[in-house]
């Protein structure tokens, strides 16, 4: 072979080592542990390095991350557990830090014969050790704005027959590449961790904003969040029945927790009273304190009506006490804890005929959208409220549309709207059909359901509701098809009702 073909070769060789690698490390896409092995077992491979180490730049100092050394059989750091040994700082008393500090790729051929640089690392390491070092390559990792990340540290190149000979020219030339190849993969790592970190953190914020916009409802989203990912788990557990061949994978899990998370996300724009709603005349403050005022200044008119002679005493006093029945049957109709009967929606009606009189001016003693508030049958919601309190599922599903997800997540805005959809059709907001509700949307109903009906307290409601009857309406729903019987069964079974209650204890000792 001429020189020039043998140059041709090597080049060649060269070009496919380097393809290699960038292949290699291209692999790895999230996971840093798995990335920074593939990094030093792939530079050891093509340097036929006996030993290396690499270390990451962590403020000033060089964290220690991967050890791995055939010869003493040391395999530390990375998916082997962490390493319990000490930082080192970056300045120029040892090799490593030297090589951060100056940028500059170190080849020593043999480090007891370096008379320029009489570094101790690795005579320490030998005398700790019983290794040998001899041939030293040491290369900076940088990044794509020049910024020194990382070292990689190459211990003995050996040769065919086992023996340790210098780090050869092309060794340098090619552990510099695939080390700035590494430093960039490294640095795509780290920004996908910190992305995903960062829309953790505020899918969390949001969930708190929410949480907190209700006493009655405090931490409700993280309950759901974490029984939710309970109960897949649970499917995914699952080696025998419906769910023997339903595998949710780790991107299925990721899109299901974090919709679970952001599935109320839409109550942001519901208005603050309706939400907890205590009473029906309740706006911004409770209106029955007016409905008091006006029957006061009813009083104060019969009073004087009684002064004047308009009416006698007996009069007066018949008068004053309707006024105080009414009054008081005002306020007790005000309470949404009991059903309204038609007469009591009669007795309303002619009571809201009255008038009173100020400044000269007459006006109805209940307004027509105070009557329409007092006339509700059951609960404190007039109809337009229990739209707007429905409309936080559709909101939550428009507010999530909004959101860049990538293609793993894109499901979110689906599975997170569908959590108020019933099997049989009649759920909101779009009414969807059992075979229009995927399973993941099935099991965060459920718990949805499951974790509001738990809740300590409710408005209107003092006791916590037992945890039997909790389960019996659960029971209802689905033979009404309203929430999934698979799923149900898989609860009871697995007792993950128990679950709930560890994770309120869990909350509460945190707080
Ligand atoms: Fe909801
Ligand atoms: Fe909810």
């Amino acid at each position: 072979m001429s020189t020039q073909d043998e140059r041709h070769s090597d080049l060649e060789d060269r070009l496919r080592r380097l393809n290699e690698i960038g292949i290699a490390l291209s692999s790895v896409q999230n996971d840093l542990t798995a990335l920074l092995e593939r990094i030093l077992l792939q530079a050891r491979h093509f340097t036929g390095a006996e030993a290396g180490t690499l270390y990451l730049v962590k403020g000033d100092v060089l964290t220690f991350e991967i050890a791995q050394n055939d010869k003493l059989n040391i395999v530390l750091g990375g998916s082997h557990g962490t390493v319990d040994i000490p930082p080192v700082p970056v300045n120029r008393d040892s090799v490593s830090g030297y090589v951060a500090t100056t940028g500059t790729t170190l080849n020593i051929p043999d480090v007891y014969a370096d008379s320029e640089r009489n570094f101790e690392g690795p005579k320490s390491y030998d005398r700790m050790t019983g290794y040998s070092t001899k041939s030293m390559l040491v290369v900076p990792m940088r990044d794509h704005e020049d910024q020194i990340t990382g070292v990689l540290q190459l211990l003995n190149a050996l040769d065919r027959d086992g023996r340790t000979h210098p780090f050869s020219r092309e060794d340098e030339s090619l552990i510099e590449s695939l080390a700035s190849q590494a430093a960039v993969a490294i640095n795509n790592v780290r920004l996908i961790g910190d992305t995903e970190a960062l829309f953790d953190a505020f899918v969390r914020v949001m969930a708190t904003a929410i949480d907190e916009r209700s006493p009655y409802t405090g931490g409700h989203i993280r309950r759901v969040a974490e029984m939710t990912m309970v109960v897949a788990h649970a499917v995914n557990d699952c080696a025998e029945g419906p769910f023997a061949d339903v595998h949710f994978n780790r991107d299925e899990m990721e899109e299901l927790r974090i919709a679970a998370w952001m599935h109320d996300i839409g109550k942001i724009t519901t208005p603050e009273w309706i939400v907890d709603k205590p009473t029906k005349l309740t706006t911004i403050y409770d209106r029955i304190e007016t409905l008091r005022l006006r029957f006061a200044l009813m009083e104060q008119q019969v009073e004087r009506l009684k002064a004047c002679g308009q009416i006698n005493a007996e009069e007066a006093q018949e008068q004053l006490e309707k006024l105080a029945s009414d009054l008081a049957f005002l306020e007790r109709a005000n309470l949404p804890g009991e059903y309204m009967e038609d007469a009591d929606v009669e007795r309303l009606r002619r009571i809201a005929q009255q008038t009173y009189e100020l400044r000269g001016q007459v006006h109805p003693c209940i307004t027509e959208e105070e009557l329409t508030n007092l006339v509700i049958r059951k609960g404190s919601l007039t109809d337009s409220e229990r739209k707007k309190i429905n409309d936080h599922a559709s909101m939550s599903m428009k507010m999530l549309e909004q959101i860049p997800f990538t293609r793993k997540l894109r499901r979110v805005p689906e599975i997170a709207g569908a959590h108020h959809e019933k099997l049989d059709g009649s759920g909101y907001p779009n009414g969807l059909k059992a075979e229009s509700i995927d399973l993941q949307s099935r099991i965060l109903a459920l718990v949805d359901i499951f974790e509001s009906l738990s809740a300590d307290d409710r408005p209107y409601r003092a006791e916590p509701m037992p945890r039997e009857r909790v389960l019996k309406i659960l029971k209802e729903m689905v033979d009404d098809y309203h929430i999934d019987r698979d799923v149900f069964d898989l609860f009871l079974r697995e007792g993950l009702a128990a679950k709930l209650d560890e994770l309120k204890e869990q909350m509460a000792h945190e707080r």
